[in-house]
């Protein structure tokens, strides 16, 4: 029965990413007074925190991912003063402003790395991660160490130091050396920088491979199909999650402790369950924070990151036993304080409409689920209107991964995979009416193409029909934002039909029942509940002690 301690205990966060949220001036791209001029779409759905991919200058090799200068902004983006603008009104609006920082990695046009492979005594050397080759020409890698795509050794040379530099994304994202001091320093006065502007925290990206053992100690053969970093033949032991890199994680915290303590941090970190945890700190529950419930007054002090999302929603099956599996498992491993952050999409992953083959009532379902969860929630942009991929051939890919190494795929194969190769496909406009581009801008072309079905999945459409996926996402944000069972515990509720998924929530004063049917028949299940607070399906009903649910369909219940 436990209730909120942090202020972002049980919050909403809603990822926009401003290539394609709104185009303000038309030039195709979107930008920072694109999210000022759409502001309200975010602020009426009733989210709590906004997540901005980055919009840093760049040369968008990586879309942003690929930084050149993390104080300013890039100029297809807008401006500083923008920017800032943007903070202020979103905080007028009572949300909180979550940035994307890139700190294992830069583009290799940033000034440093310019800098750094002149030569191996230039003032910015120490800045990346280089070492020496092998063999008697020392052009031989220096240990098996792979990029994070595997397919390739993530070593890359650099003729001008006669050195490789590693790079655990793109080659031409060249990775940091945490460890020099001057480095190391120059990233926290930048982070504090931020939170000094009213930044309230940050989503870290591919945090997990920030620290690499200092001892280049080769990674261990270890074919895995399903790792949950990926399949590899070789694993990450020395690359990923080391001791250091959890050290580093309170290092940040405490850093950015020093000007916020409220700041959150979110790791974008891949690792088993357990390793996971190392990133919230060393201990971060003591047997006093278990036992004491009930006590909202009470901050919890995180040490480390105080959320790492949990990405398995990410490649669901679409069943009431693969949801109750996962529910438990965190529930168990994420006990309170901690908060299980379930991920449906990102910019990275295919849209979920993929996986249920565009079915709006499964993706209602989905919506259902992911809302009554206990922990933190993220919404990716245009999941609140069902988006659906928007298939691009490989070859035409803008993405770099796509373009560098899937491109060979067949596109008949390439079709057949619920996964997206080609990301640009989860990335296009956001589509906001059924005019030219979706709403998304006036130019005669966009950066990426809108999906076709813009004229009748896009925002104004669906604000006019009661029943739409975005009217549902509303709703339910309101239900889950006013009933106090939503801040308290969850438990899974025993029910002898395969198909269905029930659990209670639990606060001081509430009592909730979730129940979920993911078959294609009507349910019946024998449970009395006082009376149904919320429904995605028109027909589904409580009564004689019998929920009886739509296919795919689910009710929130007084219990
Ligand atoms: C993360 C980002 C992805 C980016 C990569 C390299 O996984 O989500 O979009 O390409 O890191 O920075």
């Amino acid at each position: 029965m436990v209730q909120n301690l942090n202020w972002w205990h049980n919050k909403v966060i809603y990822q926009v990413y401003p290539r394609s949220f709104y185009d303000s001036n038309g030039d195709g791209i979107g930008d920072l007074r694109g999210i000022i001029e759409k502001v309200n779409h975010i602020v009426d759905l009733g989210v709590d925190i906004v997540w901005i991919s980055p919009f840093f200058q760049s040369p968008q090799k990586d879309f942003g991912y690929d930084v050149t200068s993390y104080l300013d902004v890039a100029e297809e983006y807008g401006t500083l003063n923008d920017l800032y603008e943007l903070i202020d009104l979103i905080h007028s609006k009572g949300l909180k402003v979550m940035f994307d920082l890139v700190l294992n990695h830069t583009s290799d046009q940033h000034p440093w790395f310019i800098e750094a492979r002149k030569s191996k005594d230039n003032p910015k050397a120490d800045w990346y991660f280089f070492a020496d080759g092998k063999g008697a020409d020392g052009k031989k890698v220096p240990n098996n160490w792979r990029s994070d795509l595997q397919i390739k050794s993530g070593w890359q040379w650099c003729n001008e130091r006669h050195q490789f530099y590693f790079a655990t994304f793109l080659p031409f994202q060249p990775d940091l050396n945490w460890r020099n001091e001057e480095l190391r320093n120059e990233m926290f006065s930048m982070i504090q920088h931020w939170l000094k502007k009213g930044v309230d925290g940050f989503r870290l990206d591919i945090f997990g491979a920030i620290m690499k053992d200092k001892n280049l100690t080769p990674n261990r053969i270890n074919p895995s199909l399903f790792d949950t970093s990926g399949p590899h033949l070789i694993d990450k032991k020395y690359t990923a999650n080391t001791e250091d890199n959890f050290e580093l994680a309170r290092d940040l915290r405490a850093k950015c402790d020093e000007i916020n303590p409220e700041s959150i941090l979110i790791g974008e970190v891949f690792a088993p369950v357990n390793v996971l945890k190392n990133y919230l700190g060393k201990d971060p529950i003591s047997k006093k924070d278990q036992t004491t419930e009930g006590n909202s007054d009470r901050y919890f002090k995180f040490p480390g990151l105080n959320l790492v999302f949990l990405f398995d929603f990410l490649a669901f099956r679409y069943s009431a036993e693969f949801f109750r599996k996962k529910i438990q498992k965190y529930e168990l491993k994420f006990p309170h304080p901690l908060q299980p952050t379930y991920v449906f999409e990102n910019h990275d992953r295919a849209r979920l409409m993929g996986r249920v083959n565009n079915n709006i009532q499964k993706a209602k379902n989905l919506a259902l689920l992911q809302l009554t969860l206990r922990g933190v929630v993220t919404v990716y942009q245009g999941q609140e209107i069902a988006m659906e991929n928007t298939y691009i051939p490989l070859k035409k890919a803008l993405d770099p991964i796509a373009g560098k190494y899937f491109y060979w795929i067949p596109e008949p194969i390439n079709k057949l995979i619920k996964e997206r190769l080609n990301r640009d496909e989860v990335r296009t406009p956001m589509q906001w009416d059924d005019t030219k581009n979706a709403g998304f801008s006036s130019s005669d072309t966009t950066w990426l193409p809108v999906n076709t079905n813009y004229k009748t999945t896009n925002v104004k459409v669906e604000t006019d029909v009661p029943d739409s996926v975005l009217n549902l996402y509303k709703k339910l944000l309101q239900v889950r934002k006013t009933n106090s069972a939503f801040k308290g515990s969850l438990e899974i509720v025993n029910c002898d039909q395969k198909d269905i998924l029930m659990y209670q929530r639990e606060s001081k004063d509430q009592k909730i029942l979730v129940c979920l049917n993911f078959s294609n028949e009507i349910k019946e299940v024998n449970y009395e509940v006082k009376e149904i607070l919320f429904s995605n399906h028109e027909l589904n009903t409580a009564e004689a002690k019998c929920l009886k649910l739509q296919p795919n369909s689910g009710v929130i219940c007084v219990d």
